[in-house]
């Protein structure tokens, strides 16, 4: 697998265009042969997406979930509830919870112990914002995102896990993060799993960036030595452009 391409529609979409949506990627997906690709609807849209992207190779993953299986958590979703819609991925400690939502990194890691014993996959999401990046100290911030989410797990569990780096002040701005940077932080995110859990695990992992990401400036992330893959929000939205993204991935990839 070479690359990991996710679309994070974050709260858009209803589910009558979740289906127009899926039907029209669907009619791609002779093209994302080699890929590994994933919608990431909201929770109310995942049926609809789940029934029509059926016997594809595009996986489904959810924005969020809680740690719990289930119990009195008035308005959250449990993994088992994920499960049973054929969900594979989930998106865990985007920024936009983190920051809007007041998220935790305790949270995050009891999201993450959930994510990854109950068999999805999550996408830990890690990111410095604009004035943690201008006082220098993004990598002491990328340090205490990773060290408290994967806080007492064991190495093989985390083996093959998806970390996205997506720095906030890249994320819905237009302002992507230069491919100088994104390689910096990816290598180094890549340097505190190896310290953590050793060189195996720091390998295996699949580190994505996200931040802005467009199908003009797709190619420049796509060959980072340290990136295997992006989180795409906004330019995820319309089939037709995230079909040419993923296939103006696939050419800088291959060339
Ligand atoms: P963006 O969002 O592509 O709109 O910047 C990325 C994300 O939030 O994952």
């Amino acid at each position: 697998m070479d690359l990991i391409i996710a679309a994070n529609w974050k709260m858009h979409k209803t589910t009558a265009e979740t289906i127009e949506y899926c039907q029209a990627i669907r009619k791609d997906e002779e093209l994302f042969k080699g890929l590994e690709l994933l919608v990431c609807p909201p929770f109310t849209a995942l049926p609809a997406a789940a029934q029509i992207l059926k016997g594809s190779p595009i996986k489904l993953g959810a924005q969020d979930m809680h740690w719990e299986q289930k119990g009195a958590f008035t308005g959250e979703v449990s993994s088992a509830m994920l499960l049973d819609l054929g969900v594979e991925y989930v998106i865990i400690g985007h920024s936009e919870r983190r920051h809007l939502l007041g998220e935790s990194d305790l949270w995050v890691n009891q999201k993450m112990k959930a994510a990854l014993t109950s068999g999805i996959k999550p996408i830990l999401c890690v990111g410095e914002t604009e004035a943690e990046r201008e006082q220098s100290i993004t990598e002491e911030v990328l340090k205490r995102q990773l060290s408290s989410a994967l806080k007492e797990l064991q190495a093989e569990t985390v083996k093959s896990l998806v970390v996205a780096y997506e720095p906030v002040w890249a994320i819905g701005t237009g302002k992507a993060a230069s491919p100088g940077d994104a390689e910096n932080a990816s290598a180094y995110i890549r340097t505190i799993v190896k310290d953590i859990f050793g060189k195996d695990t720091g390998d295996s992992l699949f580190i994505q960036y996200g931040g802005s990401v467009n199908e003009d400036n797709i190619g420049l992330f796509a060959v980072l030595p340290s990136v295997q893959g992006v989180l795409v929000g906004g330019a995820s939205l319309k089939a037709d452009t995230f079909s040419a993204l993923i296939q103006a991935a696939r050419k800088a990839v291959e060339s």
